[in-house]
C-alpha cells in the first residue's frame, strides 16, 4: 500500500541509502528530471544537481543528518533544463541502517514571483521617494514664490523711506564737528540704515528676478571667474581652493549674471562655513544619461567645504525664503534665490552634508542635445 502510495503521489519522492546512492525514486521523479528509473538506480543523489551544485556540503555530510533538513538546490533535467528545488532529507533506519527519505518540490515559479516581488517593490519605493520629492519641491516653489511677492511689496514700500534717511543722516554728519556728543550715535544710525538698505536690496534682487537672458556660456569660465570676485574674502579666512575641473565641457546656454550669483552665494556660504581654515572644493563633470534619472546628459558642479554641516534638524529648510541660522548676518535668501534661478535654467541644486565634515552642494545644468 505504502508503494502505490508512493507512486500515485505526484511529488518527486527518492529513498535513499546513508551515502546518497538512489534505492527507489517514484514515477513522479521520471517526469520531472526526464530520467528512466532504471538510470536513477544507478546514480547518486549529487548526479541529479547542476555541475556548480555539486560541491555541496549537504552531499558530503547525509550520514550525519539528524532530523528533517531543507535545503534549495538547483537540479538538472535530462535534457540539460536547470530548476531550482526545495528537497527535504527526512532520514529514518530501516533494519538497522540508515536511509534518507527525500522529497523533491520545484520552485522556480516560487523563486521567480519572490524576485518579481522584490522589483515591484523596489520600483514603488523609488516612485514614492520621487513623489515626496516633487511634493517638496513644488511646496517650496509655491512658498518661494508667495514670498518673493511679499517681499517686493515690502521691499518696494521701505526702499523710498530708508533713501531719504540716510540721505538726511548723511547731511547731519556733514554738518556736526567729529567731536560733538551725538556724532557717533548718529554714525550708528547711519551704518545700521545702510545695512537696512543692504538688506532691502537683497529682498528686492530675489523678488524681482528676471527670467534668464540665455547665451552660450563656457561654464568652466564663469565658475573660474566667479572664485576670482571671491579671493578677497577667502584670503582672509585662511581658506584653500582645490579645483577638479577634469573633463571637457560643453558650451551650454544659460544667463551668466544670474549663475554667477548662483556660484557666489553657495560659495560664499561654503567661505562662511570655514570661520577658522578649511578647503574649498569645486569640481565639474558630465553626467551621462545612462548614469542619471534625467533624460538627457547633464553638466555636475559641486562645491564642497570642509566647515561645519548643517545639522540635522535644518537640512530641509535652507532651501527656505529668510532660513538662516547667522542671525543679523544672515538673510536667509541665498540658497532661495539659487533655487529659483536653477529652476529657471531647468536646472537642479542640492545640499548634503559630507561624510566626515563640511558640506557639498552640487548643481546640475542639462545639456541640450
Ligand atoms: N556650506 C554651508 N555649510 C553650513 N551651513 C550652510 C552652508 N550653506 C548654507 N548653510 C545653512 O543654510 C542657511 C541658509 O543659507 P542662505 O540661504 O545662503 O542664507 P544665509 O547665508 O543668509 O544664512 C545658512 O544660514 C546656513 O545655516
Ligand atoms: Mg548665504
Amino acid at each position: 500500500m505504502f508503494k502505490t502510495m508512493m507512486e500515485e503521489v505526484s511529488i518527486p519522492m527518492i529513498i535513499a541509502d546513508s551515502k546518497g546512492r538512489i534505492i527507489f525514486a517514484n514515477r513522479w521523479l521520471e517526469k520531472s528530471l526526464g530520467y528512466t528509473r532504471q538510470e536513477f538506480l544507478k546514480s547518486k543523489l549529487r548526479d541529479l544537481c547542476a555541475p556548480y551544485e555539486k560541491i555541496r556540503y549537504i552531499f558530503s555530510s547525509l550520514p550525519d543528518i539528524e532530523r528533517t533538513t531543507e535545503v534549495d538546490i538547483d537540479l538538472q533535467q535530462k535534457n540539460d533544463e536547470i530548476f531550482t528545488a526545495s528537497i527535504s532529507f527526512s532520514p529514518f533506519n530501516y533494519r538497522q541502517t540508515p536511509h534518507l527519505f527525500i522529497i523533491i518540490r520545484d520552485v522556480t515559479a516560487r523563486r521567480i514571483r519572490e524576485v518579481k516581488n522584490r522589483e515591484d517593490e523596489d520600483r514603488y519605493r523609488r516612485l514614492l521617494a520621487e513623489r515626496n520629492l516633487l511634493q517638496n519641491q513644488l511646496h517650496r516653489s509655491s512658498k518661494v514664490a508667495f514670498m518673493g511677492e511679499l517681499a517686493a511689496g515690502i521691499a518696494h514700500e521701505i526702499n523710498n523711506p530708508l533713501g531719504i534717511i540716510l540721505g538726511f543722516v548723511q547731511d547731519i554728519l556733514d554738518e556736526i564737528p567729529s567731536d560733538d556728543s551725538l556724532f557717533e550715535s548718529i554714525k550708528i544710525i547711519e551704518k545700521e540704515t545702510a545695512r537696512c538698505v543692504d538688506v532691502v536690496k537683497n529682498l528686492l534682487d530675489f523678488a524681482r528676478l528676471k527670467p534668464p537672458e540665455r547665451i552660450p556660456v563656457n561654464i568652466v569660465e564663469l565658475l573660474e571667474g566667479s572664485i576670482v570676485l571671491l579671493t578677497p574674502g577667502i584670503k582672509k579666512n585662511k581658506v584653500s581652493i582645490k579645483k577638479n575641473l577634469k573633463e571637457k565641457i560643453p558650451t551650454i546656454e544659460l544667463d551668466p549674471q544670474l549663475i554667477q550669483q548662483v556660484f557666489l552665494n553657495v560659495m560664499i556660504n561654503a567661505v562662511q562655513a570655514m570661520p577658522d581654515t578649511g578647503v574649498l572644493t569645486l569640481g565639474i563633470d558630465l553626467v551621462y544619461k545612462e548614469q542619471s534619472h534625467e533624460s538627457g546628459n547633464l553638466i555636475q558642479i559641486s562645491i564642497s567645504d570642509t566647515g561645519n554641516g548643517i545639522s540635522e534638524k535644518n537640512i530641509h529648510r535652507v532651501f527656505d525664503p529668510f532660513f538662516t541660522t547667522k542671525g543679523s548676518k544672515g538673510t536667509g535668501l541665498g540658497l532661495s534665490v539659487c533655487q529659483r534661478i536653477m529652476e529657471d535654467h531647468c536646472g537642479k541644486i542640492s545640499i548634503e552634508n559630507r561624510k566626515g565634515s563640511g558640506t557639498i552642494c552640487t548643481l546640475y545644468f542639462p545639456i541640450k542635445d
